[in-house]
């Protein structure tokens, strides 16, 4: 196949943005010469990249595959960019980190060490669930990312560096919070908030239960720490969330943790990279902060 770079960068803004007018005006290019460089890209691939339903346009499988090259291509080429600057002996430089939504209750304090001791650094920094923790790896569009449980299957280095106890919470003056070691059979009868699918506590607490023999159920999904914990607050439910979430909470006496056997769940957070990714000296000072010093800046 012979595709060149440009050719890429066009197909992945109008895989962004659906649109070759809008990828157009993104690209300061006109829109006939857009739809004339993905033409010679599906002619060079031998399939339609773009199919058009209605007013829509969307990505066929040939598509999706060769946007998932696209961006690790141009992923790389940014990497070449930083490693060029740093031979250059430039002070600047990037670094992107992805953590999860429960994980940004400690992470911002570790960037925020990293920010004083390397100021001109320009950091881009994602929140989000699991999924998306292992879309990131997959597609290179994240140089570290900090996650509970590594994923399996995929060429990475992680190494654990915090412990991450999921615990119980109920509203204050629940009848279960005067109670000691809770069976889980008690737990059965109450209903739970949880969070969403692909969220990485709801996995947990789904393996424990299953693994346990009892199950629970929810009346509710909701895709935030502080929304489960505001719920829990307000009476709907019960609730399992990392302890992580709730320094505030517990400072402003609003929840209880609750004594259940078997509890906390003890489950460890992560820093992960691609295995083979070439480590600028940022983002292995970055690894090093907090894998070293992580502890310490969080007492
Ligand atoms: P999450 O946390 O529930 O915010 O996805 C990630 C994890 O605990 O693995």
């Amino acid at each position: 196949m012979n595709i060149t770079i440009r050719q890429l960068q066009i197909f992945e803004a109008v895989a962004q943005h659906l649109s070759y007018t809008r990828a157009a005006e993104f690209l300061f290019l006109s829109q006939p010469a857009v739809s004339m460089q993905i033409k010679q890209l599906e002619s060079e691939v031998g399939m339609p990249l773009f199919e058009r339903m209605g007013k829509k346009l969307f990505l066929t499988e040939a598509g999706d595959e060769l946007l998932i090259y696209a961006r690790n291509i141009s992923q790389q080429l940014v990497e070449l960019n930083d490693v060029m600057d740093e031979i250059r002996g430039s002070e600047r430089g990037r670094l992107t980190i992805a953590v999860a939504t429960t994980a940004n209750y400690f992470a911002l304090k570790l960037l925020g060490e990293f920010y004083q001791r390397y100021s001109g650094t320009n950091i881009n920094f994602d929140v989000t669930n699991r999924e998306s923790l292992l879309k990131h790896l997959n597609e290179n569009t994240a140089d570290m990312v900090i996650m509970g449980r590594p994923p399996e299957g995929m060429d990475v280095e992680a190494t654990s560096f915090l412990d991450n106890p999921l615990v119980v919470i109920a509203p204050k003056g629940h009848s279960l919070t005067k109670q000691k070691a809770i069976p889980l059979s008690v737990l059965q009868q109450e209903t739970f908030i949880m969070r969403e699918r692909g969220s990485g506590t709801r996995i947990a607490m789904e393996n424990f239960f299953e693994e346990s023999g009892y199950s629970i159920s929810s009346v509710m999904e909701m895709s935030s720490n502080e929304a489960i914990n505001q719920a829990v607050e307000a009476g709907l439910g019960l609730g399992i969330v990392s302890q992580h979430t709730l320094e505030l909470e517990l400072a402003l006496d609003r929840l209880e943790v609750l004594d259940v056997v078997s509890f906390p769940i003890m489950r460890h957070w992560y820093l992960v990279h691609r295995k083979g990714k070439r480590l600028t000296s940022l983002m292995s000072a970055f690894k090093r902060l907090v894998l070293d010093d992580a502890l310490k800046i969080l007492k």
